[in-house]
This record gives structure tokens, C-alpha cells and sequence, in this order.
């Protein structure tokens, strides 16, 4: 057996983390059928070449190749670290060592940072809102083998070392429950180091630190200063070392480009007064100096935990077009999360202002009512000097189309670029399918997720919001997994869910947390209530790590969430007076359903129904963790106490004839989503409410609790027909219903742009929310068929399950998984009058698949064989209405005669 790739801590040779028993994964490769691995060895050195060997695993007998741990010694800090790894197949032959990776461990303790913390003198004189520089120079004595730079900051901030930009990271240091956690991030500059002179400098934009955050314009709320901590580990040529240290002898100014920058509003560039602040031999007679903050901790910081946000695509504009008000607009074709990028040509002096927005108004005006208080603007001002080049650098903004306020001379749409920022992570989902508007709804759902993706999982990326709202992931999650690796980017934000948890083991409405207690009243609109935790939202404590157990089989983030997830259940029991219902407090409920009353967001599903049925569910995930963590006291408490929540819920809502006194879909879809009901009432509840849909037309009336899950339940108990019918329904309210006025991103609401024209109550439209693009997990799992088991997580085994209908003709979709990569397909054919389906499915080795695409075993093929006499086929059994096929590694075509 073969291994094609190797990662580690699911990256590939990461730089900078302090993880102190990083995971190894690999992906082999054998021709064939039903290929396994058996046993494995991991090697780890200081060099390349093996020879100063820091762990050899020997031969394990296991056929593990996700989660693996390093059980070697201790790790140093700043160290670089090799490994290889080789398994043996199931007939014992060894196969030959996987390609050399390498991880680099960062400042493993923060007790071992020697740099200080640094900020800038005030200069009284500069522009408030300005983005200070700070910078110092320094001599390199001789020639240089490596060089790491290890930095972070209170702000957003950019590091330059003579003249280049370290690394292609921005709005780093992303943002964390700074006060409790703030990550640093780790560069390897050897390139941009010399023998001589040199020069480091950062600029510092106020970023989540203390710009804006909030639609009431707070600031501030991490502290008031800007500040910086810096460590250049340089490694000369003979061996010896040197430090580079934030200290003292730093120099400050506050007179630099950026004159103003905010994530929401914007930026205003002054290119006159760009300096080479980052270039040996400036004249720095101007300049202040920095202030040690020697009281301030540094336990705070830690590693980089997650990819980076950074320019992961480039998008040219498809026209500028021009308004009925006369404004000259830039249209990207797709809305998006960045930054414009222009080249432009002027005398000094002369500006550019864009202003960024997602819509135009119903006469084609250029509109942003929807932004509520976040201004999009951009503003640069030329030094005139030949060609400008300027990208934004403390800001960003959610927009598809750019009014050009002020631009010298005619602007040509060659000079623009749309730079589409969002975190590193590699996607590895693809659907696609023989309908246009599905593919486009899909590809929706995907470009909601690059637009909330920019460090923390967030609601909207435009207005002044673009917070870390819980409920939003906690229903998208299952989605996000399809679409990218996302096991790092959602367990960093996790950690900071824990740090943000109330003493009381509440979950506030968004992490990081910005709303304190006096802000939660207002926001609530009432006063009373200290802590706002609310169902569906905070049980993204338990539901968040339990995807990323099903997809990525990661039992690290159980274990280190465990506390936080069972603090969260204790939480619920001690609301109200009766311990197993949860009526208590503020809930939003089925969030933005459309069976709300008039004037209100909230759904009519009692609100006390859904916080009832989430305590359920996450005590339920709760005793399950505990029994994956192997801890046996809790699992047996908290299923004692899963099952008393069940009768309480059983006697507060499902009447004698088998149906619920709440009477709404979103009702019907968690009882039977979340098993609530008893086993003899599902089929009823099912059958009732695709019966509900039929009636209505398919009118797609559930919000952000009862959506995620409508077709997956119509689809479990046999109405297939009945979440195509929600699906592939064109006329609002639908899903598709937004792809036909051209959206191409998910909206907030399914009438943000409504069929008469108009516009949704501006206070609250964003045209970029992902809630609703959770339905993209059934097009990958109903549709496509594919999802990961909780009995074999990571999809160590995984079960296709393909749903044909809906008039699609085919269908097909990938997953790369970190086994390796699924691919499955389906297509209807007909010959000689019988219809067929043609099923093709790539299982990748050591995995194993539990088909399911019939009831009748005699109808289906398998490569031209019957199912029993096929290779790679483990076992074919007979469960009710289904054949379940087991099939291990291999390339399957299953042909299935459909009667009629
Ligand atoms: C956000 C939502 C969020 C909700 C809860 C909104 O403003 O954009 O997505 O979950 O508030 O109140």
C-alpha cells in the first residue's frame, strides 16, 4: 500500500503551532478491491534523512490512519520536526515510506516569550483614527541560514521586513476572546533577511480589537491601545543564534497611509504619506517612541490554532454599468467578502472613493439601507507618481457591486479586481446536477460560507454586524464539513466559545462576545435578564463539536469541549423550576419562519417547544460524548436524564392520538429529526406533515430551526417526493426562489428581495446568511446520497443513500474525506421501456460504505455480477424496505432495473 498524502494536524508542514501531541492522518492507496491497512509505523527525526531520530512508533497492528498521535518525548519550542510514515496491507506486506512532511512547533509556553509588549507614544497632532507604525532597525552579522518571525497584536496588523510583506496572511491576528486567548502567528523570513542592515515594521489597524463592533457603534471593547509583540528567531550560517525583540528601542508614528480604517466602515489611504518604514535608513527625526507594556500579560497568547484568512480568489467584474440615478457602478457578478483591488493614474492629490454594496434597489439604483450603519467606503488618495496599485488593508467588505465615487478620468473595468478574502481552507465537497438552478442554489450556499468564513463563523459579512452568531453555524455546520475542511477554523472558534461560556455555563448569543450585560438588555429589549442564552443558538456548544466528531471522527475536540458542553446542559437543568423542560428566559425561537406573527422575527413554534427539544438533543449528544470519552458515570447520568426530558416532553406535547399540540411544521420536523416522539407516532407525524406541504404547495414556511432538517426527515420516513417538492420549487417562498432573481449568495430571508420588487425591512437584510443554505447538506447527503456514520465516524464508514427524483436526470457529488476521496453518482436511464439507474461510487481504501438503492436485490448489478458474486461486496442483507449493501475500497458501478 501506497501513501499518497500525509498531514498532520490536518495541515500539510505546518509552521508555528504548540500542540504537544499533534495528530498524523494519511491517505493510502492500493489497486483493487477491499484494500485495508493493517498495521502502520510513524517515524519522526530532526533531519530529513532520519538519522537524529526523536520517535520511531515501531510496528502497530492498527488500521487507524486518521487521529494518530505523537507519543514521543516532549516537544521544544521553535523546533522543526520530520516525519514519515509506511502501513502494511492485509496481507502483512509492508509498503514503502510516504514522502517527508514536516511540522515546525512555535513558542510552545508563553512564559518563553522574551519580546514585550509594545505601543506607540500618542502623537497629539495626528488624525485620531490613525493606523500607527511600528518599526526598528537592526544589523545581521553574518550569513543567514533560517529566520522565523513569531507576532501578534492588540489590532489588526501587517509585519514588512525590508520593504515585503511577511507571509500572505491578512487581518491577522484574526479574531479571538482577545482577553483570554489572542493567537499569534508564525512567518518563516529567512527570504526577506539579509547579512547588513535591516528594518522590521508593522502596521496596526484598530481590527476586532478595538474598532467598531455592533450595530450601536461600540469600540474599544478590548482596550484603547494599539500594540505589538514581535520575535525574529534568526539562524546563521556557522550555527549561532540571534533574537530580534519588541522593546523599548522600537520607534512609533502615527503619520502613516492609513488615516482611517474600520472593518465596517472602511479605509482612507493617503499614498503621500507612504515611507519606507520598513527599509533600513529612514529618517525617523519625526518619529515617537514606543511604550513596554510591562504589566500586561502575555499568558494569553497562543499559537495560530487555524488557517489564515487570505486572498483565496480573484474575481475580474463583469461591467460597470450605469444607474437611472447616474452612478457609475462596478458589478463583480458575485456577491462576495474582500476587497477591490485598483491600478489607477493621477496627479497628486487626486482620489479615488468606492462605495461597496450587495444590492441594487428595485430601479437599479445602487443600495445599501441594508447596511445598516457600516459604510463599505473606500478612499485613496493618489501621490501621483506613474501607476498606483491599491488593495485595502484594515477593512473589508460584503458587496457585489461598487458605486466609483471619484476616480481620475475615466476608470476602464480593467483596472479592477474583486480580491475575495476568507479563511485558508481547502474545499473539498463538489454537487452537481442535471438542474441549473440547484447547481446555482449549491453554489450559493458555498460562496455564503467563503463570505462568513473570514476568521470567525459569522451571520453576514456587510452590514454592522458580522458577529459570531451561534445559532447560525450551529444549523450551517453539517453544511460547512461538506464543503471544506473546516475541523481547525470551527474547534479554534469553539475554544473561544468555552473561554466566552457564562460562569453559569451559558452560551451567549454570539462568540466572541461583545454584548455584555447592559447591551444584552437593551438588545433584548427588556430588562431582567443578566445572561441571554437562547435554544438553537447556545447549543452550538454541543452540536459544533459533535459535527466535527461525525465528519472528521475527532475526538480531541470532544475531549476539550467536554466541559463546556456538559457546563451548557447543567445550565438548561437548573433554568425554570421544572428541570426537564426549558421555558425559561429570552428565546428566539424558529428564527425568521415565515408562520411569525405579523411584525415579529420569531417563528410560531412555541418558543418553549424548540428550547425543549434542543435540551434534548444536546443531552442526548451529551451522553453519547460521554460514552465516546468513555466515561461511564456520566453517560449513564446524562441518559437518565436524556430519557426524563423525553417523558416531560412526550407529556407537555404529543397528544393521545399521536400528534403535537404544537401545531407547526418546524413542530413536526424536530420530534422527528430529534426522535421526541415515540417510535409509533414518527411514521404519522411524517406522513402529516408532507400531506401539510402537498396542500400548501410546497410553501417553504420554516425558519433557522425547522429548515436544516425538513427534507432529511421527509426523506427518512419515505417522502422523497415531498423535499424535492420543497426543493425544486420555484415561486416564493422557495429556496429557488432567490436563485431566479439572481442571487448568488443565500439571503437572510427568503423574501429579502420580494416578488412585487421590494425590499425587506432593511433593519434586518442581508443578502448574504448561510442559515438557509443548510439545505446544501441534503443536496450532498439526500441527493447525492453520501453521509459520514456516527457508528464509524470520519467516515471511517459512511452510508450512500442517493435520493433520485425531482425530475433530475443525474447527479453527482465528491467528498474528500480524510480517508481519501468519495465519489458517487446516479443516472436515470431508460431502456427497452424499464427504467434504470446507473449508480457509480468510488469508496477510497480502507473505508467502507453501506449502500442503499433498493429494495430488491435480484434488480441490481454490480459491474455486469450479481451483488453476491461481486468482489469488494462484504455482505448484502435484507432490512425492511431496503438491500444494504456493504462494500469496502473500490470503484462500484451498481445497475439497478426500476419495474414499470
Ligand atoms: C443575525 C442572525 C442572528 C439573529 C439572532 C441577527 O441579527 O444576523 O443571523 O442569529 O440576529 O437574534
Amino acid at each position: 500500500m501506497e501513501i499518497i498524502k500525509t498531514y498532520i494536524e490536518y495541515r500539510e508542514n505546518p509552521l508555528g503551532i504548540d500542540i504537544k501531541a499533534p495528530r498524523f492522518f494519511w491517505i493510502s492507496e492500493e489497486p483493487g478491491r477491499g484494500v485495508r491497512q493493517t498495521a502502520r509505523q510513524i517515524q519522526t527525526a530532526y533531519d530529513k534523512e532520519f538519522n537524529k531520530m526523536v520517535w520511531d512508533s515501531g510496528k502497530v497492528d492498527s488500521p487507524e490512519s486518521i487521529q494518530v498521535p505523537y507519543e514521543g518525548p516532549a516537544l521544544q519550542s521553535c523546533t522543526r520536526y520530520y516525519y514519515r510514515v509506511r502501513v502494511w496491507n492485509q496481507k502483512d506486506e509492508p509498503g514503502p515510506w510516504s514522502r517527508t512532511g514536516w511540522w515546525e512547533t512555535g513558542i510552545m509556553d508563553f512564559n518563553e516569550w522574551e519580546g514585550d509588549w509594545i505601543t506607540p507614544e500618542y502623537d497629539f497632532q495626528a488624525p485620531k483614527t490613525a493606523c500607527p507604525i511600528l518599526r526598528r532597525e537592526f544589523c545581521l552579522k553574518g550569513q543567514i541560514r533560517q529566520a522565523r518571525a513569531y507576532v501578534t497584536a492588540k489590532g489588526d496588523y501587517e509585519l514588512y521586513i525590508n520593504g515585503s510583506k511577511a507571509g500572505d496572511a491578512f487581518l491577522t491576528p484574526g479574531w479571538t476572546s482577545y482577553n483570554k486567548r489572542l493567537l499569534y502567528q508564525t512567518y518563516d523570513v529567512t527570504d526577506l533577511l539579509a547579512q547588513g542592515e535591516n528594518a522590521v515594521g508593522a502596521m496596526i489597524g484598530s481590527g476586532w480589537y478595538k474598532g467598531e463592533l455592533g450595530w450601536r457603534s461600540r469600540r474599544n471593547l478590548y482596550g484603547g491601545r494599539e500594540a505589538l509583540i514581535l520575535e525574529i528567531h534568526v539562524e546563521y550560517e556557522d550555527g549561532t543564534k540571534e533574537k530580534i525583540l519588541s522593546d523599548a528601542s522600537w520607534k512609533s508614528s502615527y503619520r502613516g497611509p492609513v488615516i482611517y480604517a474600520e472593518h465596517y466602515h472602511g479605509e482612507t489611504y493617503d499614498a503621500r504619506k507612504e515611507t519606507e518604514f520598513s527599509r533600513p535608513g529612514l529618517d525617523t527625526g519625526e518619529w515617537f517612541g514606543v511604550r513596554p507594556m510591562g504589566r500586561v500579560t502575555k499568558s494569553v497568547l497562543r499559537a495560530q490554532e487555524c488557517e489564515s484568512v487570505k486572498i483565496k480568489e480573484i474575481l475580474k467584474p463583469v461591467c460597470i454599468l450605469e444607474t437611472p440615478r447616474g452612478e457609475k457602478v462596478l458589478d463583480m457578478g458575485q456577491n462576495m467578502t474582500g476587497w477591490v483591488r485598483f491600478r489607477v493614474k493621477g496627479c497628486t492629490g487626486s482620489r479615488v472613493i468606492l462605495s461597496h454594496a450587495e444590492m441594487l434597489d428595485p430601479d437599479g439604483n445602487f443600495y445599501t439601507d441594508n447596511l445598516k450603519g457600516a459604510k463599505q467606503r473606500i478612499e485613496y488618495i493618489l501621490k501621483g507618481d506613474g501607476e498606483e496599485v491599491y488593495r485595502p488593508h484594515f477593512t473589508f467588505q460584503g458587496f457585489r457591486y461598487v458605486r466609483i465615487d471619484e476616480f481620475p478620468g475615466e476608470p476602464d473595468i480593467s483596472q479592477f479586481e474583486g480580491l475575495v478574502l476568507y479563511s485558508d481552507l481547502e474545499r473539498t465537497g463538489e454537487f452537481s446536477c442535471s438542474d441549473p438552478l440547484l447547481n446555482r442554489l449549491y453554489e450559493n450556499a458555498m460562496w455564503s460560507q467563503k463570505g462568513n468564513f473570514v476568521d470567525i463563523p459569522s451571520d453576514c459579512p456587510q452590514r454592522c454586524e458580522r458577529l459570531g452568531w451561534t445559532a447560525d453555524i450551529q444549523v450551517f455546520a453539517g453544511t460547512a464539513a461538506f464543503n471544506m475542511r473546516i475541523p481547525l477554523f470551527l474547534s479554534k472558534w469553539l475554544h473561544d466559545l468555552a473561554a466566552e461560556q457564562y460562569e453559569s455555563g451559558g452560551v451567549p448569543w454570539v462568540v466572541p462576545d461583545i454584548y455584555d450585560d447592559t447591551y444584552a438588555y437593551d438588545l433584548a429589549g427588556y430588562v431582567g435578564q443578566s445572561e441571554q442564552v437562547a435554544a438553537a443558538w447556545g447549543d452550538a456548544a454541543v452540536i459544533c463539536p459533535w459535527t466535527l466528531y461525525r465528519h472528521y471522527g475527532d475526538i480531541r475536540i470532544l475531549e476539550e469541549q467536554y466541559e463546556s458542553m456538559k457546563k451548557y446542559v447543567e445550565f438548561i437543568y437548573r433554568q425554570g423550576k421544572n428541570p426537564y423542560v426549558w421555558d425559561t428566559g429570552h428565546q428566539l425561537g424558529d428564527w425568521v419562519a415565515l408562520d411569525a406573527p405579523y411584525g415579529s422575527f420569531i417563528g410560531a413554534t412555541d418558543t418553549s417547544y424548540v428550547a425543549t427539544a434542543y435540551y434534548a438533543y444536546s443531552t442526548e449528544i451529551l451522553y453519547k460524548t460521554a460514552q465516546v470519552l468513555g466515561r461511564q458515570g456520566d453517560t449513564c447520568h446524562y441518559r437518565q436524564l436524556y430519557h426524563k426530558i423525553l417523558d416531560e416532553f412526550r407529556k407537555n406535547y404529543v397528544l393521545s392520538d399521536g400528534s403535537l399540540s404544537v401545531r407547526t411544521q418546524t413542530a413536526i420536523v424536530l420530534a422527528l429529526q430529534f426522535g421526541l416522539v415515540q417510535e409509533e407516532y414518527r411514521q404519522g407525524l411524517a406522513d402529516e406533515l408532507a400531506e401539510w406541504l402537498k396542500r400548501t404547495g410546497y410553501d417553504l414556511i420554516t425558519g433557522f430551526v425547522g429548515t436544516p432538517y425538513i427534507c432529511h426527515v421527509l426523506t427518512k420516513y419515505g417522502h422523497p417526493e415531498a423535499a424535492y417538492g420543497l426543493l425544486m420549487k420555484k415561486e416564493y417562498p422557495s429556496w429557488l426562489y432567490q436563485v431566479t432573481k439572481g442571487a448568488t449568495t443565500v439571503w437572510e430571508h427568503l423574501d429579502g428581495l420580494k416578488p412585487d420588487g421590494t425590499m425587506w425591512n432593511p433593519r434586518m437584510n442581508s443578502f448574504n446568511h448561510y442559515a438557509y443554505g443548510s439545505v446544501a447538506e441534503w443536496l450532498y447527503s439526500g441527493i447525492g446520497g453520501i453521509s459520514p456514520t456516527l457508528e464509524e465516524a470520519g467516515y471511517k464508514k459512511f452510508v450512500f443513500a442517493p435520493q433520485t427524483g425531482g425530475g433530475l436526470k443525474w447527479a453527482s457529488v465528491k467528498e474528500e474525506t480524510m480517508y481519501g476521496t468519495i465519489e458517487a453518482s446516479w443516472e436515470e436511464t431508460e431502456e427497452d421501456g424499464r427504467q434504470t439507474v446507473i449508480y457509480r461510487l468510488k469508496v477510497p481504501s480502507g473505508i467502507t460504505a453501506e449502500v442503499w438503492i433498493g429494495q430488491n436485490e435480484d434488480q441490481i448489478t454490480e459491474s455486469g455480477k450479481s451483488l453476491r458474486d461481486s468482489e469488494g461486496i462484504r455482505s448484502v442483507r435484507q432490512e425492511k424496505e431496503k438491500t444494504v449493501i456493504l462494500a469496502g475500497s473500490g470503484v462500484y458501478k451498481f445497475v439497478q432495473q426500476r419495474q414499470g
